[in-house]
């Protein structure tokens, strides 16, 4: 017998994180399904791995907290109306409703219960960890990128919290889509907030890191090729793509129960639960990828976070986000050509 050289051991074998053995890799019936559901580890938190391409929020536990919490705060700032869950005026009786890019399904979940005989689909990268749904949901994993395969056209499409997801190019594709898959008259709604925090009383200190983390993380996204500015450039993109009555809603969230104003205190609230839960999986994959100077540490952006925390916890200060919501209507066929004559379509403001 000859000798034959000594097979290396792979150290990182033996990691509890790494991801290229997982723990049923000796399995003959892994299937792809579980795969997915598997995802990517990374840095302690769990990834999407149906899109070849990164995304830039784990999807674990925390994340799906987070969801949550932000699906309870942009129903608290719209509780004083009938339907907090979207503005676009689809009528009593629509048919067919799409989430995009549907997390956890709360939304989807919310509105199949307010509409039983409408058909809500929500789709997303990853199977969300839902036990029960209404039997007018259906939550399916893909890519909102690929060419769309549903045949029914639909009453309204939802995006919420998107921003950070596509290039410019995909967002327009992704428009687009949702042009040609709605009903004439049919509306596209999308909520997004912005990064920076806000303070209007100067009690948020110009020199706290709370102050200058939208500058940082909005910087690592901008690198990274997908900008967390959807917020700012969503209405251009939705009038670009062919919709007309466009409106928007401004809102502040607050963060923390610092406001007086009862629904707002308690936005307030779930605001800072969202922050708590979301800010180490906001940050983890942007900046030890994108980070300036350089891309930074598990361990510098694990100590980032808990400053943030702590400063998030101070009761004096003011903090909050901007937010925005649109909602714009696909034109009939008889209105398509006479907007064409147009300069522009007119943008309405709601208080
Ligand atoms: C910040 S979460 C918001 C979840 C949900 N819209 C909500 O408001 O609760 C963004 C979601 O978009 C999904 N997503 C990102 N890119 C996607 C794509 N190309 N196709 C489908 N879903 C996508 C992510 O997996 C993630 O669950």
């Amino acid at each position: 017998m000859t000798e034959v050289d000594i097979i290396a051991v792979d150290p990182n074998v033996y990691q509890a994180d790494d991801n290229q053995y997982p723990d049923d890799w000796q399995s003959e019936t892994t299937s792809i399904g579980s795969s997915i559901y598997r995802g990517l580890m990374e840095n302690g938190r769990r990834y999407q791995s149906l899109r070849s391409d990164d995304y830039l929020l784990p999807v674990d536990d925390p994340s799906f907290e987070t969801y949550e919490a932000a699906h309870l705060l942009a129903i608290i700032m719209d509780s004083e109306r009938d339907n907090p869950l979207f503005r676009a005026p689809i009528g009593e009786n629509p048919t067919h409703i799409l989430d995009l890019g549907t997390g956890k399904g709360n939304w989807a979940i919310d509105v199949a219960d307010m509409f039983p005989t409408a058909t809500v689909r929500g789709v997303d990268l990853f199977p969300p960890p839902i036990t029960w749904m209404p039997p007018n949901c259906v939550l399916e994993v893909d890519d909102a990128i690929q060419p769309w395969t549903w045949k029914e056209p639909f009453d309204l499409i939802h995006l919420r919290i998107m921003t950070a997801s596509w290039t410019d190019g995909e967002w327009d594709n992704i428009y687009k889509q949702c042009y040609d898959n709605l009903k004439p008259g049919a509306w596209i709604e999308q909520l997004e907030a912005l990064a920076p925090i806000g303070c209007d009383d100067g009690s948020l200190p110009k020199d706290s890191i709370l102050n200058s983390w939208g500058t940082t993380i909005m910087g690592s996204a901008e690198r990274s090729g997908r900008g967390l500015d959807a917020m700012l450039t969503m209405t251009e993109g939705i009038r670009k793509a062919g919709f007309v009555d466009i409106h928007e809603k401004k809102y502040k969230w607050p963060i923390g129960p610092w406001p007086k104003d009862k629904q707002l205190k308690e936005a307030g609230m779930v605001n800072f639960q969202h922050w708590l839960s979301g800010l180490e999986g906001w940050c983890m994959y942007l900046l030890t990828k994108f980070g300036a100077p350089r891309p930074w540490t598990k361990e510098e952006v694990l100590v980032y976070v808990s400053s943030l925390r702590k400063e998030l916890q101070n009761p004096h200060y003011h903090s909050y986000v901007r937010s925005k919501r649109v909602w714009a209507r696909k034109p009939f066929p008889e209105e398509v050509a006479a907007l064409k004559k147009k300069a522009a379509v007119e943008i309405k403001r709601e208080e």
